[in-house]
Parts: structure tokens; C-alpha cells; sequence
């Protein structure tokens, strides 16, 4: 039964770290990754490109019916595939965010996606990193953190990360995008990013990504695992 394959979820605001900690602490445990934020991305993308509005639900749900997307996991990223095509390029741009923010504040959309990320729990594990993932998507999860980091730290993480990637960035109106972002995933009705209530706090501003996944590997051994 899938429901006893441990998950660990790592939620948290855009530029905490939760992909790369995430991708580290997945590869350590030889465990599982899903990056639920590509799923969000990945949908709103095929909607854009299919010209489907946000207030066509009808359309919103046939898209998620039939959405066909795939993880190729690599040694320091995750490139996704959608229809046959890798459209990772594509999606991982701030605009890719931005839409995804404004699709995932649809309940019919969330409601699409809900299944395919539980579907994901496989053996020997999974390490699930989103906004809800502790709080929806997995609640028996073994472990959940919650990481966070200050607004500015964020900004210039994922300003490198964007230029790294050959994105053309600006480091003040990245701020105002993902201040934007948060605004929107905050303070949606369905599932709002926030902290479940059994989760593990960690602000990451002042700690290296290794830190970061030496204190969550000891949370997990406290737990047993
Ligand atoms: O994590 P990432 O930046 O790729 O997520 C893109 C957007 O997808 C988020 O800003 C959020 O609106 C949405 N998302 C969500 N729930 C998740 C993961 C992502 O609503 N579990």
C-alpha cells in the first residue's frame, strides 16, 4: 500500500531552497522527488498554450483529465517533460511562476492535481516539495518542514539561480514578482501557503543548503529513519 511509503514534505515560499534541499535529500535517502511547483507550471503552460482562460473551468478540467507530464531526474536538477517535449526551458522562467500562481488559486485545478502528486509516493520513499504539500496533499506525512528565509535573501537566490539557468533577470522587479507571488499564494482561499501545523520550521537565511539538509536528516533519525 502506497499509504506506507514514508514521505517527507519540504513547503515553503519561492528562493528557500526547498527544490535544490529537496533534490539533495532525495538523491542522500535514494528516495523519490516530486516538485509540485512543475506540475503547477507544467499545467499552466498547456492552458496558456491552448489559449484556456483561467474562468473556463470546463476546459481547466479537461486539461488536467489528460496532462501527460514527466520528471527526468538528474544529478543536480529535475528537467520536465510534457506531451513528449521537454518544456523545463519553458516553465522555469518567472513568468512560468507567475501564471502557475494564477492557475493554482483555481480549486478545480488543485482538485486535478491532487491525485497525480499522490500518486507519486512510491518506494522506498518520497520527498515532496511545494506550498501545501504537508498541510493537503500528504498530512501523514513522516516529516514536514517549513522553510523560510527573508524576502531580500530570496530574491538574490533566485536571481542566481535564474541567471544561472540563462534567464534574462532584474533584481528589483524579481522582488516585486515573487513579493507579488507570495501576495497571491498567501492569501488564496483553497490552500494557501502556510506552515501545516505539525511542521518543522527553518529559516535558511543565514545557513548553507548543506546545514539546511544536515538538521532535516536529523530530524529524520529522530523519527526513526
Ligand atoms: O515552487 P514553484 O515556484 O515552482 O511553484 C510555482 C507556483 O505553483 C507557486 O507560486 C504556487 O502558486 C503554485 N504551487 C502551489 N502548490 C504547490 C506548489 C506550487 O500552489 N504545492
Amino acid at each position: 500500500m502506497s499509504d506506507h511509503v514514508p514521505v517527507i514534505t519540504i513547503d515553503g515560499p519561492s528562493g528557500t531552497g526547498k527544490g535544490t534541499v529537496g533534490l539533495l535529500l532525495a538523491h542522500k535517502l535514494g528516495w523519490h522527488i516530486l516538485d509540485s511547483g512543475a506540475f503547477y507550471r507544467a499545467f499552466a503552460h498547456i492552458a496558456h498554450q491552448r489559449h484556456i482562460l483561467p474562468e473556463q473551468i470546463d476546459q481547466l478540467r479537461r486539461v488536467g483529465d489528460q496532462l501527460d507530464v514527466r520528471f527526468k531526474v538528474r544529478a543536480d536538477e529535475i528537467r520536465i517533460w510534457a506531451e513528449g517535449r521537454d518544456i523545463t526551458a519553458a516553465i522555469r522562467s518567472e513568468e512560468g511562476g507567475r501564471s502557475a500562481s494564477i492557475y493554482a488559486a483555481i480549486p478545480e485545478v488543485r482538485q486535478a492535481l491532487l491525485a497525480r502528486q499522490r500518486d507519486t509516493r512510491r518506494a522506498p520513499g518520497l520527498v515532496a516539495d511545494g506550498r501545501d504539500l504537508g498541510s493537503v496533499v500528504f498530512p501523514d506525512a513522516v516529516l514536514k518542514i517549513f522553510l523560510t528565509a527573508t524576502p531580500k535573501i530570496r530574491a538574490e537566490r533566485r536571481y542566481k539561480q535564474l541567471k544561472d539557468k540563462g534567464f534574462d533577470v532584474n533584481l528589483s522587479r524579481l522582488e516585486n514578482e515573487i513579493a507579488a507571488r507570495d501576495y497571491q499564494d498567501t492569501h488564496r482561499t483553497i490552500s494557501p501557503l502556510m506552515p501545516a501545523s505539525d511542521a518543522v520550521e527553518i529559516d535558511t537565511s543565514e545557513i548553507t543548503r548543506e546545514q539546511v539538509l544536515d538538521e532535516i536528516v536529523s530530524l529524520l533519525r529522530a523519527r526513526r529513519y
